[in-house]
């Protein structure tokens, strides 16, 4: 007597793919990164970098190597480590950073950050940095691969294995332990008062629940929204600050596993340039930062749309509940939940990953594996 086990279903837990089940996992990943990192008095405890605070506070400078979505991230913790610690941090893919002559000292920190660990382009990088007498601390969510063996230190993430070849739930744990890095550095290095300090990981620890409402009541919208464009040909995605990489990301995915010619850049450039593709009909997805306390990147981007829809162009907007403007403006709105802006990478990449896969499902492609994509690209 046999009974028919389909052992791949069961891994994914209910869920019809792999990527489906990692997007739902988003909020879980932020949770378990921050998980023991925070003793009761507040305070973050790195411990585990096993890095000595005199060397943690002579670190003058970061650079962050790294590939696709794991750069992305990179790009988005730049924004909150320089302001929060004061010290420059650089985001370079590492394919480049390797064959060039970077200019390192002992008291740069090179931050290298994987997923898988395997990713040989990152790991020649890491190679490249340490032979110049650099640290190298991985952000890494696959135990013992070789990124973080080869690493000075290790912070891991702790996402869960994902499986699908479109990242999703290792981005939101990479900017986790990011930010859990650059408040350790600000606290070793006394560059923000404890209590601004407290007050951040305060709302870090609230993104979990955020992300989750946006699971709970974007993905109906963002269903309709993917069956509404399934046959548009390109998509542009903007977005400023911290929303610039967030569009990146979200014209990767939908390149990744749509197959869809996308092309994410920062909004300010538009009128250097890319506003001659808007034509009547194109879809521009933007990332709308916060309008509180008169953000004057939100009237820049607002500005953005109005331009586009000018000429016609058919407007998605990633925006704070409630914002007025976006209302007036956009055909179709996924609404984030009120955060710090630095926060918002968090919860505003959750409906593009679900845009993408829905896309996918669309048109019938394999999400989890999508095709001439591996999960880890372990040659150069
Ligand atoms: C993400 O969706 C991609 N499949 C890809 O860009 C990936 O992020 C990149 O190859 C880096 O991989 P890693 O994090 O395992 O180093």
């Amino acid at each position: 007597y046999t009974v028919d086990w389909d052992a791949s279903a069961a891994e994914k837990g209910g869920w019809d793919s792999f990527m489906d089940k990692e997007i739902h996992e988003d909020p879980a990943a932020v949770q378990r990164t921050l998980l023991g990192r925070l003793d009761k008095d507040g305070n973050i405890n790195l411990d585990e970098i096993r890095i000595d605070e005199h060397e943690v506070k002579a670190i003058d400078k970061i650079i962050v190597i790294a590939c696709g979505t794991a750069a992305y991230a990179g790009m988005v913790a730049k924004y909150a480590i320089e302001h929060w610690v004061r010290i420059p941090v650089e985001v370079e893919l590492a394919h480049e950073f390797r064959y060039r002559d970077p200019i390192l000292t002992p008291r740069t920190l090179v931050v290298a950050i994987s997923q898988s660990g395997e990713t040989m382009d990152t790991l020649m990088a890491l190679r490249h940095a340490r032979e110049q007498g650099s640290k190298v601390l991985a952000i890494c969510n696959t135990q013992g691969a070789s990124i973080p063996r080869e690493s000075d230190a290790v912070l891991y993430t702790h996402a869960g294995p994902e499986v699908a070849v479109a990242s999703t739930k290792a981005f939101v744990a990479q900017i986790t332990a990011a930010y859990v890095l650059g408040l350790y550095l600000a606290q070793v290095k006394g560059a923000m008062y404890r209590d601004e300090i407290a007050q951040t990981l305060d709302s870090l620890k609230d993104m979990p629940r955020k992300i989750q409402w946006v699971l709970d009541t974007q993905t109906k919208t963002v269903q309709e929204a993917a069956k509404q464009m399934v046959d548009a040909k390109s998509f542009l995605f903007l977005g400023r600050h911290v929303g610039y990489p967030v569009a990146m990301e979200g014209a990767l995915k939908l390149k990744e596993i749509a197959y869809t010619f996308t092309e994410g850049f920062a909004a300010g450039e538009l009128k250097h340039g890319p506003i001659a593709l808007v034509d009547e009909g194109e879809p521009v997805v933007f990332i709308v930062p916060p309008a509180r306390g008169r953000n004057v990147l939100h009237a820049k981007v607002i500005s953005g749309i109005e331009e586009v829809k000018a000429r016609g162009a058919y407007i998605i907007a990633v925006a704070e509940e409630n914002d007025p403007d976006v209302e007036r403006y956009a055909d179709v709105v996924f609404w984030r939940p009120a955060c710090p802006t630095l926060m918002s990478p968090l919860v505003d990449v959750v409906p593009l990953q679900l845009f993408a896969m829905d896309m996918a499902k669309l048109k019938n492609y394999d999400v989890d594996k999508p095709r001439n994509l591996a999960k880890s690209v372990t040659v150069e």
